[in-house]
């Protein structure tokens, strides 16, 4: 039987049978014990977790590569729209998680190749480098490779790749300084490359986006551009909110 490509979800089955076996649990213990100012935490708890669920379930059916929204694919695609690549390069995905921005790169670019490159931990535990594999098998792409690697320390020297894309990595990663990857990231860009990043870039996670893209074009970056992606070019501002990704934007220039 043909394998059908499987991007799996950024919302994973994982988590709604967590979330929804936690609230089954609170509110069956809620139920027995005597005590009721604990019943009373434990059937908030109940609550919150079965909300959450009920969530879970529908950003699932909206991210779907199979639901009616197709939002991922949207995104996806209309990142990848952003990658060009000239006659026999290479274009790096950064966080590839089940290849499918990779992929779609690749099928734009038939000309040249792209590399997807993901540290595929316990997070998302359902993508991974044979995932990938499989994806590309049965997209009938052949001008990809994937390999296990951090967004924090990529194992390629300086100016190796013509152009490098992300979507929604930078912002899982905790503790670390979202301008500092994105340089990593333009590190392994040549000069004349292109970038498209796709990320979650509120102030809040990234710092002073505007600034960093002053400073990339005074260091001779051009064509820099931020575009929200929430005001209808990829989503709603409403559907955003709603699928907890306010403060999509793309980063897009020239180095
Ligand atoms: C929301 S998923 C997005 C996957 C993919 N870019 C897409 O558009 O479907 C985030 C991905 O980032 C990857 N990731 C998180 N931290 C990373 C790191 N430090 N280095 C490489 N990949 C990382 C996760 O493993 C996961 O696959």
């Amino acid at each position: 039987m043909k394998y059908k490509a499987d991007y799996k979800n950024w919302v994973p089955n994982g988590m709604i049978y967590g979330f929804g076996g936690a609230a089954a649990g609170l509110a069956a213990v809620a139920g027995v014990v005597k005590n009721k100012a604990l019943s009373a935490i434990l059937s908030a708890g109940a609550l919150g977790c079965g909300a959450f669920t009920a969530w879970c379930i529908y950003a699932n059916d909206q991210f779907s590569y199979d639901g009616k929204r197709k939002l991922s694919r949207q995104i996806v695609e209309g990142t990848a729209e952003y990658v060009t690549l000239p006659e026999g390069g290479v274009g790096l995905d950064v966080g590839c998680g089940s290849g499918a921005l990779t992929i779609a790169c690749a099928k734009r670019n038939p000309q040249a190749r792209m590399v997807g490159i993901d540290r595929w931990g316990a997070e998302y535990a359902s993508f991974s480098k044979v995932l990938c594999e499989q994806n590309a098998q049965a997209e009938g792409v052949n001008n990809v490779s994937f390999q296990k690697g951090d967004a924090c320390k990529l194992d390629f020297p300086d100016e190796t790749f013509d152009a490098v894309t992300s979507n929604y990595v930078y912002h899982n990663i905790t503790g670390k300084n979202k301008q500092e990857l994105l340089r990593e990231t333009l590190r392994v860009l040549k000069k004349g490359g292109t970038f498209a990043i796709h990320d979650l870039m509120e102030p809040v996670r990234y710092g002073d986006m505007e600034k960093f893209m002053e400073e990339l074009k005074d260091e001779g970056y051009q064509d820099v551009q931020l575009i929200k992606t929430t005001n209808g070019m990829f989503m709603k501002p409403g559907e955003a909110k709603l699928m907890m990704l306010a403060g999509s934007t793309l980063l897009l220039g020239r180095k």
